[in-house]
C-alpha cells in the first residue's frame, strides 16, 4: 500500500480526539476528590473539536521510522497534545497575546472566563505527566521515564514556556534575528522536538538515530513557526480559525516582521531542505516525518 499523509494526518486526528473525550471526563481526571463539573467543560472546550493534532503525527511517525505501530503511540501522543492545548489556553489570555477566537471558536476565557482558563491550562499540563507515568505510555517502566524527562524538557523553562517568557518581554524590547530564532526555537520547537525525541524513545533509536531525528524536529520546529508568521499575516482568519494581522499591531517580533514575507519564505524552504536532509540515511519508513515537514511548509492553516 502506498503512503497517504492525509489519510494518516486524518486517522490520527481521529485516535486523538477518541483519546482526549475518553480522558478529559470525571473519571480518569479523578484524585482524592472530583474534577469539577466547569473545569471538566472548560478543559473539553479547550482540547476537543479542533486541531491539527501534528504533534502526536510526530510521535507516530516518529515511533515508526522503527517500526512501532501506531496504536501504541497513542498515549504519549496525547500526552504532547495536552500540553499544546494547555499552552494555546494560557497563550491566549489577556495577560498574553489576548485572542477570543482559536480553532474556530471562543477562548477559553471568553466561553468561560481567566481563573477557569488557568485551571484548564493547569490541569492539562498536570495530566499530561500522569498519563506518561501511567502504563498505558508503555509498559517499560524505564521508557516511561524518559517520556517524562524528554516532555517536561521541551514544555518548561528552557523549553516552550521559557520562550513564551521571551516572546512577551520582545514585544518591548528588540531581538535580533539570531535572538527571535532562539525564542521560536523554544517557543514552539521545543515541544515538535519533544514530540518527534518522545517518538525515537518509543521505536528504541540508537544515539546515532535520536541524533538525526533532533536535527530534523529542529528544522521542522523552525519552519513550523516560521509559517506561522507568514500566515499571520498572509492568511484570514476565516482559515487560520484565529485572528490573523495580530502579530505587528502586537509588536511581536517575528522573523517576517525582521526580514519580509517573501525572504521569510525562500528561508522556509531552506529550512524543509535541511529537515529532509537529515533523514537522509532514513528508509521508506521515514516518509511519513518527510511528508509532515513539505505539509509545515505549505499548510494553509
Ligand atoms: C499553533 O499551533 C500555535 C503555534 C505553536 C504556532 P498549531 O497550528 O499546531 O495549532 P492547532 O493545534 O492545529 O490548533
Ligand atoms: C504560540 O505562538 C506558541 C505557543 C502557544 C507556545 P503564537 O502566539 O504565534 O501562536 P498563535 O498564532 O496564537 O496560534
Ligand atoms: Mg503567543
Ligand atoms: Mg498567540
Ligand atoms: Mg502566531
Amino acid at each position: 500500500m502506498t503512503y497517504s499523509f492525509s489519510a494518516e494526518l486524518k486517522s490520527t486526528a481521529a485516535d486523538i480526539e477518541r483519546a482526549l473525550d475518553r480522558f478529559i471526563a470525571a473519571g480518569p481526571l479523578s484524585g482524592p476528590g472530583l474534577p469539577p463539573d466547569r473545569l471538566i467543560a472548560a478543559t473539553r472546550h479547550g482540547t476537543l473539536n479542533g486541531g491539527k493534532r501534528l504533534r502526536p503525527l510526530l510521535v507516530r511517525q516518529a515511533a515508526g521510522v522503527f517500526g512501532v505501530p501506531p496504536e501504541t503511540t497513542v498515549t504519549a501522543g496525547l500526552a504532547v497534545e495536552m500540553i499544546h492545548c494547555y499552552s494555546l489556553i494560557h497563550d491566549d489570555l489577556p495577560a498574553m497575546d489576548d485572542d477570543d477566537l482559536r480553532r474556530g471558536q471562543p477562548t477559553v476565557h471568553k466561553a468561560y472566563d481567566e481563573a477557569t482558563a488557568i485551571l484548564a491550562g493547569d490541569a492539562l499540563l498536570t495530566h499530561a505527566f500522569g498519563l506518561l507515568a501511567s502504563d498505558e505510555a508503555h509498559t517499560d517502566p524505564v521508557v516511561r521515564i524518559r517520556l517524562v524527562a524528554e516532555l517536561a524538557a521541551g514544555a518548561g523553562a528552557g523549553g516552550m514556556v521559557g520562550g513564551q517568557m521571551r516572546d512577551i518581554e520582545g514585544e518591548t524590547g528588540f531581538l535580533t534575528e539570531r535572538a527571535i530564532a532562539q525564542m521560536q526555537a523554544m517557543k514552539t520547537g521545543a515541544l515538535i522536538r519533544a514530540a518527534v525525541r518522545m517518538g525515537a524513545i518509543l521505536g528504541g533509536a540508537s544515539d546515532e538515530q535520536f541524533g538525526r531525528l533532533t536535527t530534523y524536529a529542529e528544522a521542522a520546529g523552525r519552519a513550523f513557526q516560521l509559517a506561522d508568521d507568514i500566515l499571520d499575516v498572509t492568511a484570514t482568519t476565516e482559515a487560520m480559525g484565529k485572528a490573523t494581522g495580530k502579530d505587528a499591531d502586537k509588536g511581536k517580533q517575528t522573523i517576517v516582521a525582521r526580514i519580509g514575507v517573501e525572504a521569510a519564505r525562500r528561508e522556509l524552504a531552506e529550512v524543509i531542505h535541511d529537515a529532509l536532509g537529515a533523514l537522509i540515511t532514513f528508509d521508506t519508513r521515514a516518509d511519513g516525518l518527510r511528508e509532515t515537514a513539505k505539509f509545515f511548509a505549505e499548510r494553509m492553516n
